[in-house]
């Protein structure tokens, strides 16, 4: 039996993700029924229907867990329905992050923490500022069905930047770093904003 999928909480590694704590409380949730149904089980005699409540309270957990903890998927995953948005991110500076590290910084965590995005499910690095930098891990929320409904996408982890999102990167913890003004840099520093378009046409 492996008990280590029914510990969520402790072997959750995206951290880096600030929505951990929703998803920890999700966790701790099917934690608790997880203990709860295992003790009625535990207190019934037959061994057969013990194992069968055991498996399916674990089956369950996994579900929840593979479902709605979300990880980073890459910027040409939006790119598809958001071509525009994803043409001028990629001549944003934010998609050539990495570009100002020198060899040896580009593997110093301290510099690619905010130069980069993140780890896709299968450990490879995503080597530029993209898309879910600002708006979060997409992998529960980049699907039609869901992005169609905000609320919904939200609830999956999408994130609507404002400044604290921004700051979290643009502050004096890289040596670069100057000043940060957050209404003259979203204006430049983002995308196109299509639905801000009908004035500018
Ligand atoms: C299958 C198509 C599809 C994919 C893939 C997709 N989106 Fe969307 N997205 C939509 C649709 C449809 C909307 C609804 C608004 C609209 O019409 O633009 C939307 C809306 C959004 C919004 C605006 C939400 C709001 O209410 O203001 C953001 C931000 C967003 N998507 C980011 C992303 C990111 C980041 C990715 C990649 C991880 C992504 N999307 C992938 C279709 C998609
Ligand atoms: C807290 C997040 C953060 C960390 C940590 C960080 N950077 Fe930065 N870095 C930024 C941001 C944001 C910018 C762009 C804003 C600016 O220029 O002020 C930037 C800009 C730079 C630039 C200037 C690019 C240009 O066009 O002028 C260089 C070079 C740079 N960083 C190197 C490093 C190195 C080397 C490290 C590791 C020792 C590092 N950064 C760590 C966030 C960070
Ligand atoms: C540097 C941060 C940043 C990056 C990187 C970024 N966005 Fe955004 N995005 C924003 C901000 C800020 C807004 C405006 C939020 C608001 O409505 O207040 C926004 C808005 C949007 C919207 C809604 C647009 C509208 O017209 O209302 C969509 C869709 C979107 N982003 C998709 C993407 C996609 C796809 C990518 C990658 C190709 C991306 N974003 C990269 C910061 C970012
Ligand atoms: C994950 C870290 C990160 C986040 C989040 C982030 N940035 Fe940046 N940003 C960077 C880095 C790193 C650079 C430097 C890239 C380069 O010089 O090539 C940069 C560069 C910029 C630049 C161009 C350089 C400058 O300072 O004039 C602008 C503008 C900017 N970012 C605006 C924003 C805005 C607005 C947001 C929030 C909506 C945001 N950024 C969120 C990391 C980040």
């Amino acid at each position: 039996m492996n008990l280590r999928k029914l510990l969520p909480v402790a072997g959750y590694k995206h951290w880096e993700y600030n929505m951990s704590k929703a998803f920890g409380i999700t966790s701790a949730i099917v934690l608790v029924i997880t203990a709860v149904l295992f003790a009625v089980a535990l207190s019934g005699s037959n061994d057969s229907r013990r194992d069968s409540v055991f498996l399916s309270v674990v089956a369950a957990s996994d579900s929840v867990i593979s479902s709605e903890v979300p990880h980073y998927v890459g910027s040409e995953k939006c790119r598809m329905c958001h071509l525009d948005i994803y043409k001028s991110w990629k001549l944003s500076p934010h998609a050539h992050a990495m570009d100002v590290l020198n060899e040896l910084q580009k593997t110093d965590s301290t510099c690619i923490r905010c130069h980069s995005t993140g780890t896709k499910k299968d450990g490879s690095r995503i080597g530029y500022v993209g898309c879910e930098a600002c708006h979060g891990p997409g992998s529960a929320y980049r699907k039609m069905r869901v992005m169609k409904d905000r609320a919904l996408a939200t609830q999956k982890g999408l994130i609507i930047p404002v400044q604290s999102n921004c700051t979290q990167c643009h502050n004096d913890e890289c040596p670069s770093f100057t000043t940060f003004n957050y209404d003259s840099s979203v204006k430049v520093g983002t995308h196109v904003m299509p639905s801000e378009d009908e004035t500018a046409k």
